[in-house]
């Protein structure tokens, strides 16, 4: 097995990418047909996984000033939730790299019924490994996929290399507030997927080693416990319509996965970040 389609497989242990047509379901549960026209908007209930939906990535294009003479790569793009809703609000182009096959696949049906199939190109691949060419990026956007790969100094050399002169660089990641116990990091290398958790200090500071400069670090981590809690207790709160639309299977997968995130942020060992950065 390569590298890549052994992560592809390892990576499933966690739970919120099992059953990646949820969404498709969702679509059949509107009434949406294969012919119905489907905007970004529609789908952004239910195709961005990470915290705060949209308003998280109205923020990255604020912050990195994304306009439609923007070239945009999202790095870890799941499916294609973040790279449309740039592509619909902004106008600006987006490459969208993801690592598995299916939400890929998905993904990528999933730009075309909303028209912006032209503006959002889905590649697969892993981003510490792929081939670009010789193609350059004004932005480098990523959402709670950062902390999947391991060797963080290539990663950060990659996207370094890969933007232009005076790019921005955003992403939304998590990172270790203090030390885990073997149990804890075994639990969240399967549970979670994490394969690289820095402290802050080290988080920042290899920034500045791979040559960006620093424009902004938030700490999210409070906000996201809360986020996550609620998300957990409206989950539940539709458990009836939830095994309804998507059966027991689904249901459990989903409440178990919301349940691990609640209780390694409520423990106050795992954070959240926000950083703004850029090549000089
Ligand atoms: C939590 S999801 C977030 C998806 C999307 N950014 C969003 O917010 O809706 C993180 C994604 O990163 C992808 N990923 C993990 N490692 C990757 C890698 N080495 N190269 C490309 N994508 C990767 C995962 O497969 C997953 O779909």
């Amino acid at each position: 097995m390569s590298k890549s389609n052994s992560l592809n497989s390892d990576i499933k242990s966690m739970k919120l990418y099992r059953h990646v047509d949820r969404v498709l379901t969702e679509l059949q549960y509107l009434g949406k047909s294969e012919q119905t026209p489907l905007s970004a908007s529609e789908l952004s209930p239910f195709d961005q996984l990470h915290y705060h939906g949209t308003e998280s990535v109205d923020e990255a294009i604020r912050a990195t000033g994304i306009t439609a003479s923007s070239s945009v790569l999202e790095i870890g793009s799941g499916l294609g939730g973040p790279a449309r809703h740039i592509a619909a609000t902004a106008g600006a182009k987006v490459t969208a790299l993801e690592l598995q096959n299916d939400q890929d696949e998905l993904a990528s049906h999933l730009s075309a019924r909303c028209g912006l199939a032209e503006k959002v190109a889905h590649v697969c691949g892993d981003f510490l490994t792929h081939e670009w060419s010789t193609l350059h990026f004004d932005v480098i956007v990523s959402w709670l996929a950062l902390y999947h790969i391991p060797e963080r100094n290539v990663l950060l050399e990659r996207c370094y290399g890969l933007l232009q002169k005076g790019g921005y660089f955003f992403t939304e990641d998590l990172y270790a507030r203090k030390e885990f116990t073997d149990w804890e990091r075994s639990e969240l290398a399967t549970e979670l997927f994490a394969n690289c958790l820095p402290d802050y200090d080290t988080y920042l500071q290899d920034l500045k080693t791979a040559g960006f400069e620093l424009v902004s670090a938030e700490e999210m981590s409070d906000d996201w416990a809360v986020f996550t809690r609620e998300r957990l207790a409206a989950y539940r709160a539709h458990k009836a319509r939830h095994i309804d639309v998507h059966g027991e299977a689904v249901f459990t997968a989903m409440e178990h996965f919301y349940d691990v995130v609640v209780r390694h942020f409520s423990g106050g060992k795992l954070g959240g970040i926000r950083i703004v950065a850029r090549k000089a």
